[in-house]
């Protein structure tokens, strides 16, 4: 969703900026810019497409010219298509202050007109362009005060990075719902849009809330608060160690992140199974508070949305309360029946995400406890949750999403069982077997990893198809909307998951001769219908591929994957993994960019 970076100090800029966006390009990958600035003012090179295509215009661009600060941004289109004008950073009229967003301007039509009208010459389509001409007009000798000055004048979310040809050394930092992170170094200091960009030169970061403007310069940095006054902060220490950020000997970061999930599995689980029972003082449930909890929502998109929709079913299940699970883009414009008693629960790997962070904001706007299960920690959703649940997947940087799915879902997990124990409906030695399994769930996703070479051939067959299907019943139909979503995304195969049952209420009238279906069955008690749903696809022509950990499907399918035997609500977590792969090596065989697919973005933090 756009990324951007900032450095003022004594290394050569430009590789700082690159090195940054590089690091954030999968928020954004239509076109990139970098605004470089010394003693004779600001200059911008900017160019539409992948990082490649700036790099290759700023070969001319040396040590010599002698740049003291600078700024870099990768752009996800909103407003205008990717071109070389649209790109950021952009310009004011006089050509002296320059600024990189991440964000959506909303009222930007209204002071588009007003800077036509006062004689600024606009030259792209985008929203960003209004904001140097609007901070110019307020420029008197003080780039901190006039870029306070016109943020009172915009609407909408963003993330700006400001700077001026007549302020060398400084940047100014500020933002509103889109995030931004500060990096302290010893005389030298950093911006970017997400930790990755600044960790292999510190650790050391401040986060910026909404309405703080940081002011950069290479011996400090001052936080203000949305009046001017100096605010301290506290510095957050960064978590991860560089190495997370690269591919290890991997191709792809998505591989890479698939098979680091036995791992990560193991870190959302530790020092949360204790003495036969689930350990989550986080959340700060108790007996009296579970038992009192009227509904839960659950909220969030794509495949954390995914992951809610198992997280429902166990909740119910185990725990007899009813779960909503909303797209978070819908919840709050459909006046939900939100009590003081219900939870509502934000998924989000980033904790950035706008849509899931305004679904909170309206949950606790409508009295309920808001609460978080997130990746980032000290992250936005995080932070305005009243408690956060750390899924600790560790650095996910491939766009689609896979480790911090599994972690999701057993956190969720995590939170039925404890839910079920609370609230009387888990006796002492069911809860101990709970505990037991779950410990066994790393394991069981390094046997699914196992399978790989049988889903490479599967690939083969799958990737020469344009249209594919995804059926399950219970958990394997959550599964199957994950197991499309990944086709989708990354290999460009329009894939649609159905309730098993509910094919023939249709869309069985799109099963033609050798189409693939995806079946899943890794539930027991549905194992016999779904059979019967496969045997209608395959009388239609369907090719059917199968997924279950029941060895009896094999006679009924194309083509068989036997899955690792974990208990059925566990399966979830474990059966998804060859969905990934499946996913992965079919967008391989079609040539596709596995780890920046066309038109999105990482993390989504707009409407
Ligand atoms: C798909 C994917 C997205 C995200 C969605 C929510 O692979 O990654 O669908 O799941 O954009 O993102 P988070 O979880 O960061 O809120």
């Amino acid at each position: 969703m756009c990324g951007i970076v900032g450095y003022v100090g004594s290394r050569p800029v430009l590789p700082v900026l690159l090195d940054g966006l590089r690091r954030l390009e999968y928020r954004g990958y239509d076109s990139a810019g970098v605004a470089l600035q010394n003693s004779d003012g600001v200059l911008i090179r900017k160019a539409c497409g992948r990082l490649s295509v700036l790099e290759a215009r700023v070969t001319d661009i040396t040590e010599a010219g002698g740049f003291t600060a600078g700024m870099g941004h990768t752009r996800w289109a909103t407003h205008g298509r990717p071109s070389d004008e649209n790109s950021h950073p952009h310009c004011c009229l006089s050509g002296t202050i320059a600024v990189v967003h991440n964000g959506i301007i909303e009222n930007y039509q209204r002071l588009r007109h007003k800077m036509e009208q006062a004689g600024h010459h606009l030259v792209s389509e985008t929203d960003t362009e209004v904001i140097p001409h609007l901070i110019e007009e307020y420029y008197q000798g003080d780039l901190v005060a006039a870029t306070r000055a016109a943020m009172t004048e915009l609407e909408g979310s963003f993330a700006l990075l400001v700077m001026s040809s007549d302020e060398p050394g400084l940047l100014v930092a500020v933002r509103k719902d889109s995030p931004l992170v500060i990096g302290l170094g010893e005389g030298e200091n950093f911006v970017a849009s997400d930790i990755p960009a600044v960790m292999e030169y510190t650790k050391r970061t401040f986060i910026l809330d909404d309405g703080e403007l940081a002011v950069v310069r290479s011996d400090g940095v001052e936080i203000q608060d949305g009046t001017g006054a100096p605010k301290v902060k506290p510095v957050f220490d960064v978590p991860w160690d560089v190495q997370a950020a690269e591919k290890g000997g991997y191709p792809h970061f998505m591989l890479k992140e698939i098979y680091e999930q036995p791992k990560a599995m193991e870190e959302t689980l530790r020092g949360r199974l204790i003495d036969g029972g689930i350990f989550l003082p986080e959340f700060g449930l108790d007996a009296e508070t579970a038992q009192g909890i009227e509904r839960i929502h659950l909220v969030a998109c794509g495949t954390s949305h995914h992951a809610c929709l198992v997280g429902k079913y166990l909740i119910e299940r185990l725990a007899r309360l009813p779960v909503e699970v909303d797209v978070a883009s819908e919840f709050r414009y459909r006046e939900p029946l939100v009590t003081a008693n219900d939870l509502v629960i934000a998924v989000s790997q980033s904790g950035e995400t706008a849509d899931t962070l305004a679904a909170l904001r309206e949950g606790r706007r409508r009295g309920a406890r808001g609460i978080a299960v997130c990746n980032v920690v000290g992250s936005t959703i995080a932070r305005e949750a009243e408690a956060a649940l750390y899924t600790r997947a560790g650095l996910e940087l491939a766009v689609a999403s896979t480790k911090a799915y599994v972690t999701q879902v057993v956190a969720l997990t995590l939170l039925a069982v404890e839910l079920a124990s609370l609230r009387g409906l888990l006796g002492a030695q069911e809860l101990g077997q709970w505990v037991s399994q779950l410990q066994k769930l790393p394991q069981w996703s390094r046997e699914a990893l196992a399978l790989a070479p049988e889903i490479e051939t599967m690939a083969q067959e799958l990737a020469r198809w344009e249209h594919a299907f995804f059926i399950g019943r219970g958990l394997d139909y959550a599964v199957a909307l994950e197991g499309q979503l990944k086709l989708k995304e990354i290999s460009y195969i329009h894939a649609e998951a159905y309730a098993a049952g509910e094919l023939k209420h249709g869309t069985l009238a799109l099963i033609v001769d050798d189409i693939p279906v995806v079946a899943l069955a890794t539930q027991s008690h549905v194992f016999g219908k779904t059979i019967s749903n496969i045997t209608e696809v395959r009388a239609r022509g369907g090719k059917v591929f199968g997924f279950s950990k029941d060895k009896a499907m094999a006679q009924y399918v194309d083509r068989m994957l036997v899955l690792p035997d974990c208990p059925d609500l566990l399966a979830p977590a474990v059966a998804v993994i060859p969905l990934q792969l499946l996913s992965y090596y079919t967008a391989l065989i079609r040539e596709c960019d596995v780890d920046k697919p066309r038109n999105l973005a990482k993390s989504v933090t707009v409407e």
